[in-house]
């Protein structure tokens, strides 16, 4: 079994994704924390509401980065964890962060990394206009969303997308990379080399379907 931290700032519907897989027969992982680092954020109520012991860790209450780190730390020592899965987590990671929790801290994107890093990345690929977008799973390195990329989805852009509906398509897809990517984790089928992830066997379209579900 594979112990997860998951971290997050906001609704939580990859969290929730990341519950509900966990929940299914056969799955070799599970969830023994989450974290949050604002008190309105919905997934702390999704982690009461199954049950999971969750923790607000308000970074507004910390006079430095260094502290709210600490914090966090410390709350993680109370449990197994063996990966930490940032999910709409917001802040940044302090480098001695990242190099503690190296190649045990993973994080997804809505971009098809290393493209559109940082943030309004479905209004920046509409712009460019795209023909493909996604989403992406990668270990967290200290530059912002750098890291060996683990998997990715891809969606189709189409001529009538608005930011809301391919965020929307990139978020129902995020909502089985996420489980599928900690799966392969757990299987030990994802090889880190280096700085290159890579996956033993294939992944078709057929994986990712299998934790396809629709959430809000
Ligand atoms: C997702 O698009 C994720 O990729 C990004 O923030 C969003 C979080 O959504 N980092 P949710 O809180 O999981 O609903």
């Amino acid at each position: 079994m594979l112990n997860i931290a998951v971290i997050i700032s906001g609704n939580g519907s990859n969290l929730q994704a990341l519950i509900d897989a966990c929940a299914t027969p056969n799955f070799p992982a599970r969830i023994t924390m989450v974290i949050a680092n604002r008190p309105e954020a919905y997934g702390l109520k999704r982690a009461e509401m199954a049950g999971l012991p969750n923790h607000l860790i308000d970074h507004s209450n910390y006079d430095s980065r260094l502290n709210f780190e600490t914090a966090i730390n410390d709350t993680l020592n109370q449990v197994q964890v063996d990966l930490i899965c940032l999910a709409g987590f917001m802040r940044i990671l302090s480098l001695e962060f990242t190099q503690k929790w190296h190649n045990r801290l993973i994080n997804i994107h809505p971009s098809l990394l290393p493209a559109y890093g940082g943030l309004h990345t479905h209004k920046r690929a509409l712009q460019d206009n795209c023909a493909f977008h996604g989403a992406t799973v990668h270990y967290v390195r200290p530059e912002l969303d750098r890291g060996p990329l683990i998997l990715q989805a891809k969606v189709s852009v189409l001529a009538e997308d608005t930011v809301a509906t391919l965020a929307a398509r990139v978020l129902e897809k995020e909502h089985s990379l996420y489980p599928l990517c900690i799966k392969l984790l757990a299987d030990g089928r994802v090889k880190i080399s280096g700085e290159t992830a890579r996956i033993d066997g294939k992944i078709g379209p057929r994986q990712l379907e299998e934790f396809s579900t629709r959430y809000s």
